[in-house]
């Protein structure tokens, strides 16, 4: 019988699936491959680029208080000494002494190896710093010493003053930067959930001290507003107050949006009150002011900072979680067309008839020229099996050029999730295609 796994598809599915199909490879595969590294194939940097083209026009291009930066991954090791990260950026370690594998303490339970099944050979816990040490130049000395980021955050506090004295920004504002972050994770796994290498997409947003309360409260709503934007299963969405004795070390408050993965539930973002922390420490480390001048009555202050962090491959393996259907007859992504790899296929319904190839790709000419995203040309296979190859990778709709399109120039247009064809002109087509993602998101 086949499965019928509607919204509760399983790990080894999905993972197949963006394997098979181009979203998402094993790193390093053809040395035999990478432990916990990944690569995006065609069709997953699609989806990645979407994600975070429509986080860009949602949180920077579309609102007046929130400006962009693009900061070196690679920064002064100063940086890393003033935020904490150096001193305090650890998880506890445990190796086992039999098997010698390393295992985060905060994740194993009992006394048993999970690796080996010995009892009672853990080491006493270390703290281990995770992020990654690299020599800058030449000469590895301890001089030259610095970190990949784990966050990109600092490269945002480090950029504070710039941004205030080029941009005069209006108080409150927010900075916004979306990059690479890089973390050792003693224990990564879960297919892209836990990597060593990652994206970020952080903002962090400067308030007054009094007003942080209601400004976390906003965000709390605009993280909502962001997920069911970019078409999360908000079924499967939760709030995590982060306990005081977990929050990070320049947190007062967190609140962990948590997500049904299909291994179980974990941290998908989250949203921090870094208070002023940051800018304290480093104002107090390069000697630099890191204050705001309110332009009304003149007086000094460093903000405080609400913080909302989305990591994009957590997203994206949210969005295939939500999105993964499955009938028993067929598999299909319903995917929002703004995050869809293809916003459609363009398909002839014979490939050896030069006259319906000749009209289906003058249409897919056109649609291409629209601008809206990629559009998938596909002529494979039977008709049939054209449809359910699109499904699977969540393209929202098939134009097929028959006979009756040389006749009367329309064309067939085949939803996804309903499978429903109508006929439509094939002038109709591209202001069709920008109708539904324009009215869609
Ligand atoms: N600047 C705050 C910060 O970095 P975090 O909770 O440590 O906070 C923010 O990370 C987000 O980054 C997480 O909610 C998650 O989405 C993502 N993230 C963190 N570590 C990750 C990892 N090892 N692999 C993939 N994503 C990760």
């Amino acid at each position: 019988m086949a499965k019928k796994l509607e919204h509760n598809v399983d790990m080894e599915t999905l993972v197949s699936l963006a394997k098979r199909r181009g979203f998402v490879y094993p790193g390093s595969v053809i040395y035999g491959g990478l432990a916990n590294s990944w690569d995006f194939g065609p069709l997953g940097v699609e989806i990645k680029r979407n994600i975070k083209n429509l986080w860009w026009k949602m949180f920077v291009q579309e609102r007046e208080d929130i400006y962009g930066v693009d900061a070196a991954i690679i920064m002064k090791r100063d940086v890393w000494k003033a935020s904490g990260h150096e001193e305090g950026f650890n998880d506890p370690l445990v190796e086992c002494t039999k098997c010698h594998e390393r295992f985060r303490a905060d994740y194993v339970k009992g006394d048993e190896c999970p690796n080996c099944g010995a009892k009672g050979s853990f080491t006493e816990p270390r703290q281990f710093n995770m992020m990654f040490r690299v020599h800058v130049g030449a000469v590895e000395s301890d001089e030259n010493v610095t970190y990949l980021r784990p966050e990109t955050a600092q490269g945002i506090f480090v950029n504070f003053k710039n941004i205030v004295d080029t941009m005069a920004p209006k108080f409150p504002f927010g900075v916004a930067q979306i990059g690479k972050a890089f973390r050792n994770e003693i224990t990564p796994g879960n297919f892209i959930f836990r990597t060593r290498e990652f994206e970020q997409m952080e903002i962090e947003y400067f308030v007054r001290k009094d007003d942080w309360e209601k400004e976390f409260d906003q965000w709390r709503k605009e993280m909502s507003r962001w997920m069911n934007a970019v078409g999360l299963d908000m079924k499967k969405v939760h709030e995590y107050d982060v306990p005081t004795d977990k929050l990070a070390h320049y947190s007062k408050r967190t609140i962990d949006i948590e997500f049904d993965f299909p291994f179980g539930r974990d941290e998908l973002s989250g949203l921090a009150y870094r208070t002023d922390f940051d800018l304290h420490a480093h104002q107090k480390a390069s000697g630099e002011k890191m204050e705001y001048t309110d332009r009304e009555t003149g007086e000094k202050f460093i903000p405080h900072i609400i913080e909302p962090s989305l990591g994009v491959e957590r997203t994206f393996l949210a969005l295939l979680a939500s999105a993964y259907r499955d009938d028993g007859k067929r598999v299909w992504l319903d995917l929002n067309m703004s995050v869809a790899p293809y916003k459609a296929a363009v398909v002839p319904l014979l490939k050896n008839k030069p006259p319906l190839v000749k009209k289906a790709r003058e249409l897919f000419d056109t649609l291409r020229d629209v601008g809206i995203g990629p559009i998938a040309w596909d002529e494979r296979g039977n008709i049939g099996k054209r449809y359910l190859s699109q499904d699977e990778i969540g393209t929202p709709y098939c134009f097929t050029v028959d006979f009756q399109t040389l006749e009367d120039n329309t064309v067939t247009v085949r939803d996804r999730n309903t499978t429903k064809q109508d006929r439509i002109s094939v002038n109709e087509a591209a202001a069709f295609l920008s109708g539904k993602l324009s009215g869609q998101d």
